[in-house]
């Protein structure tokens, strides 16, 4: 396994929409190898899903794992490794809910986005079995987040506030209030 380049916004490739993995491309050598390299490379940058794009490959698969790391330290929810290839969203909630995320192509930068409280993704594992996946609260923001990433969105083009959009470390000291943040200067 190797730890790939993850690359940064601006990056075209980035911004450009991913093709549907082939059957035929199911049993190579180069998908499961993409595969383990962006586990690997999801686990060494402290993320919590990685998408295709990221790793210059134009194909429409993600990984997410959602286990405590530095970069978020308070998650309430945990999942195993899950890989998602040819994923489509086939239910989503009327309800919406706006919360922090980060990316992995953003470094160092949180912002407030809003994303469907639940959905409901189909998609193919990485043994091409058929997985049909409810979500909802965080893992359901992982899951658009990276969705997105396969139809060239990133995560500032959601942000309706711009005011929330930061660095990490001040939004760790004056926004995170589930782990010690104050929502005012110090006064000295
Ligand atoms: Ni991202």
């Amino acid at each position: 396994m190797t730890v790939r380049k993850v690359l940064r916004s601006g990056r075209p490739l980035l911004r450009q929409h991913t093709r549907p993995v082939q059957s035929t491309e199911w049993d190579s050598g180069h998908l499961h190898r993409l595969v383990e390299d962006m586990i690997e490379t999801m686990r060494e940058e402290d993320g919590v899903g990685l998408a295709a794009p990221q790793v210059q490959a134009g194909l429409r698969l993600f990984v997410y794992e959602i286990t405590p790391n530095p970069r978020y330290p308070d998650l309430e929810t945990e999942q195993p490794p899950r890989v998602l290839i040819n994923p489509r969203i086939t239910k989503r909630s009327a309800s919406m809910v706006h919360e922090w995320e980060g990316c992995l192509s953003f470094p160092d930068l949180r912002a407030r986005v809003p994303r469907h409280e639940s959905v409901k993704v189909v998609a193919k594992d990485r043994d091409g079995e058929q997985i049909s996946i409810p979500a909802s609260g965080f893992e359901a923001r992982v899951i658009q987040h990276e969705l997105d990433h396969l139809e060239g969105r990133l995560l500032l083009d959601r942000v309706q506030d711009p005011e929330t959009i930061m660095f990490s470390d001040e939004y760790q000291r004056f926004h995170n209030h589930t782990h010690g943040g104050s929502s005012s200067e110090p006064s000295s």
